[in-house]
Formats: C-alpha cells, structure tokens, sequence
C-alpha cells in the first residue's frame, strides 16, 4: 500500500438499525498510518456503531467502512485481519493465565511464531506486572484485563487497531500509561480509531478528534487545530449548536 493513503476509511457510512434507529447518517472520516483518531460524543452519538461497522459485527444501510482500502462488508476476512479491536470488556478466558491467554490468541489468529519470551516481552510493553504474567485473569482488574487485551492486539501486529472507550474505568494511572501505550503504538506506524468520553486524553493523545452528535460527525480538528483551544468548551459548543439547528 502506498504511503499516505488511509488506512481506515468511512464513507457516507450510515446505519439504520432494524428498528428505524438511525445510529449514523452520512459519515465521512479517514486515519492514516502514524495517526490517532479520537471519537467523542454523547451516550447513543453512532461511536460503537460506527466500530462494529469496520469489524463487520453489523452491515451499513448505505456508504463504506474500509480498512486499508478494503470494505468491510465486501470482504470481512481480509479486513479483519488488517484491524487488531480492543473492546472495553476485553473477553478473555479467566481460567488462563496472562501468558496462555496470549498464547492462545495469537495462535487462533494464526501466529504460531511467538515463544514464550516473546509474550513476557509483550507483556512487559503493555505494563502488567511480573508476578501476573503466570496468574489466571480471574483475579485481574479491569485494568489489568485491559493490558492482556492490548498485548493481544499488539501480537496480532495488524496495520490498523481499533478501541472502544478504551480508558473508561482505568484508575488515573493505568489511563494514563494506556495513553503513553497508544503514542509509541503510532510512532510504530499502527492507525489507531478509538472511541472516548474523556476529553483530556482525546486532546493529548489524538491527531485528530471528531465529535458525533446523533449520528453525525459534527467536527473534526486536527491537534494543530485545536492548540490553544479549550476542547470541552469547543464540544459543548459544537453539541450545543448542533441541538440549536436540530431544533
Ligand atoms: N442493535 C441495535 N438496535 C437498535 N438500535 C441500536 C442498536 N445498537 C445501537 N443502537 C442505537 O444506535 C444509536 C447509536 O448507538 P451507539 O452504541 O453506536 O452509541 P455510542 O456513541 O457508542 O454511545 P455510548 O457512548 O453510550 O457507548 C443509539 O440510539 C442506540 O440506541
Ligand atoms: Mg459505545
């Protein structure tokens, strides 16, 4: 693939659900390799559809989710295995331990190459403690379950990862370790599209931010954009407006 080109891709992405919910209309956006693009919005905005419509889980009513050029819907298989997801419940098997959880990922997704050190090395990356790699997640906290799924993510070493709120419920410093995580996962090159509710991080760490509003990308700033500006007072003027011409 040529560099420069996007490596997510939403066009005219729109969905109607079964029940008349239209959850996105007409959305346009696109991240490159080396970017983070940050998705705010309000509880219902379109973030999570808008995820599970470039994993495929659903299927767009009109428009496109590509990664690396590939439309999700057209060919699932090939999509998904350019996108490493890391959900907010990461599901992992408690009765594993951190190293057989990777191990066991890594090998359904058909990377039998690891060795032991490597998910150590991995492990260590992600910030789980020592004593932890050989425990079984039962007794993980969230934040803990948190690093596993992104070790995962990491092995999988797909060109593209996408988060769905991956910071709620992290204490202030696994938060911030997660977002330290993220930039030197970009400085590798990787495209990351990441939902969030919490402003102060979307504006540290993201190259672009979008705010949805009922199904639409209302604003979209890249960081220089933004310096300077207050961003919460920008999302609440954005939302705000857009309520005013709804109205
Ligand atoms: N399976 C579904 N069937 C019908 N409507 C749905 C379905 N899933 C989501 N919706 C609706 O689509 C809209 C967008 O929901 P979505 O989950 O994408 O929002 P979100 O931005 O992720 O919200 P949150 O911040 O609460 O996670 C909401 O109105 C929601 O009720
Ligand atoms: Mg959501």
């Amino acid at each position: 693939m040529e560099s420069g080109q996007p490596v997510f891709e939403a066009i005219g992405l729109t969905k109607k659900y079964e029940d008349e919910t239209l959850a996105l209309d007409h959305v346009s956006f696109s991240v490159r390799a080396g970017e983070i693009f940050a998705m705010l919005g309000g509880n219902g905005a379109g973030k999570t559809t808008t995820i599970n419509l470039f994993l495929n889980f659903i299927e767009p009513t009109e428009g496109e989710a590509r990664i690396n050029g590939i439309a999700s819907h057209k060919d699932p298989l090939t999509a998904k295995r350019n996108v490493a997801f890391v959900s907010e419940n990461v599901m992992l098997y408690p009765n594993f331990t951190a190293l057989q959880n990777l191990d066991y990922f890594s090998r359904l997704g058909g990377k039998t190459q690891y060795s032991k050190e490597n998910y150590h090395a991995v492990l260590r990356r992600v910030g789980l403690q020592e004593e932890a790699h050989t425990k079984r997640l039962r007794g993980f906290s969230k934040g803990m379950r948190q690093k596993c799924g992104i070790a995962i993510a990491i092995l999988k070493d797909a060109p593209a990862i996408l988060l769905d709120e991956p910071t709620s419920g992290l204490d202030p410093q696994a938060g911030f370790e997660f977002i330290e995580l993220l930039r030197s996962l970009r400085d590798d090159g990787k495209s990351i599209l990441m939902s969030t509710h919490d402003i102060f991080r979307a504006k540290e760490v993201a190259d672009v931010v979008g705010i949805m509003n009922r199904g639409k990308l209302i604003m979209q700033k890249h960081a220089a954009e933004l310096a300077g500006h207050d961003l919460e007072e920008l999302y609440m003027k954005y939302i705000a407006g857009h309520i005013r011409d709804a109205a």
